[in-house]
């Protein structure tokens, strides 16, 4: 079991497959930002030894993200990968919706059990001014279809002020009647993204207390579960989910290790550097991968500094998938 000296147990694999992104949501990848396309990312096979390592090191679930994933040809062989070591109990995957559509069902096929969705605003004209895509009725499409193929979607949609802050019944009234995990998560500093946080962070705070007002009830936090305070309601079907980084103890709950497409080791999303795996993968031997990993695990810190305007070395979260 991984295990750090605050007590806390890492069952929890964020693992990034490509750092290159389609979208262009100005809090992620800011204008003028180029993806490197030709960077070489973890094969299959290494991500093969990586999840076997982790998983003999007591990792059950395993969330695959970007940059956006789906931009991976080999997306399917990846999540079947994953879903077919053993110990692995949950596949997930963060996207931002752009092949849910036509994908959902490869990607079911190949083992995946849940889906986070980025959708900051359900208006389509807001939608792509924020993405630069015009896809949301077709992602919208798509989460019906994972709904009906008995995935279980969360949707992420970022509070941001000077974009969505006036959508929370929009929101509320689409959770009304679907099943989802409707996260609002507060907008977190990274390196590349200081003048549009000044302008755009609000608190998670006031909208809590809106909810409890509102008759919604806090759930007690599943050991499993990742950062969301999640609420729900009698009267609606889906759930509210409040991610707020910013609030005291937010970290002591940290239960997630990541590893970004080129097989770097953070210990934290805002962690300084990534520690490098990657030879320990090229073994084949994940025996040689999980006495390196007890090793580093020492270094984790008990929190993020991000309340200091620290970002470490996150310049964006497409680096690390968030
Ligand atoms: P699940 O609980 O497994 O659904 O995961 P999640 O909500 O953590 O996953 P997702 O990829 O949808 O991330 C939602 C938001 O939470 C993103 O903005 C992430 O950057 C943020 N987030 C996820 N994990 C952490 C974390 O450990 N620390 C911080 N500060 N933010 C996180
Ligand atoms: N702050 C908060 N969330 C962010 N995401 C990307 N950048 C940030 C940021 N600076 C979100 C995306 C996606 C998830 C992986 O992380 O919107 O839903
Ligand atoms: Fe864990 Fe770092 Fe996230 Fe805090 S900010 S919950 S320590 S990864």
């Amino acid at each position: 079991m991984l295990e750090d000296k605050f007590g806390r147990r890492f069952h929890y694999l964020r693992l990034s497959i490509t750092d290159v992104c389609n979208f262009k949501c100005d809090y992620c990848l800011p204008d003028g930002y180029t993806c490197d396309s030709d960077r070489d990312f973890l094969s299959l096979r290494e991500i093969q030894t990586l999840v076997k390592g982790f998983a003999a090191l007591g990792t059950s679930k395993v969330r695959v993200t970007g940059g956006e994933p789906s931009l991976r040809k080999d997306l399917p062989a990846i999540i079947a990968t994953c879903a077919n070591t053993q110990g692995i109990e949950h596949v997930a995957m963060t996207t931002n919706g752009y092949k849910l559509e036509s994908d959902i069902q490869k990607w079911v096929d190949a083992g995946l059990d849940s889906l986070n969705i980025s959708i900051d605003s359900l208006d389509p004209r807001m939608f792509q001014s924020i993405t630069g895509h015009d896809k949301l009725t077709s992602i919208l499409t798509g989460i019906d279809k994972a709904l009906a193929l008995g995935v279980k979607v969360k949707v992420n949609a970022v509070l941001l002020k000077q974009y969505n802050s006036s959508e929370l019944n929009q929101f509320l009234n689409w959770v009304k009647k679907t099943p989802i995990s409707f996260r609002l998560i507060e907008l977190m500093q990274t390196g590349d993204n200081q003048a549009f946080f000044k302008k755009n962070h609000v608190s998670g705070l006031p909208i809590k207390a809106q909810l409890l007002e509102q008759g919604w009830s806090q759930l007690i936090r599943d050991k499993a579960a990742g950062p969301a305070q999640e609420f729900y309601h009698p009267d609606f079907a889906g759930r509210i989910g409040l991610i707020m980084p910013y609030s005291k103890d937010f970290c002591n709950t940290c239960n997630r290790l990541r590893v970004s497409a080129t097989g770097k080791l953070h210990l934290c999303l805002f962690a300084d550097q990534g520690l490098d795996i990657r030879p320990a993968l090229q073994q084949e031997d994940s025996q040689v991968l999980e006495t390196q990993l007890h090793g580093l695990l020492g270094d984790k810190e008990a929190t993020h500094w991000l309340q200091d305007g620290y970002t470490g070395g996150t310049k964006h979260l497409a680096m690390l998938g968030g």
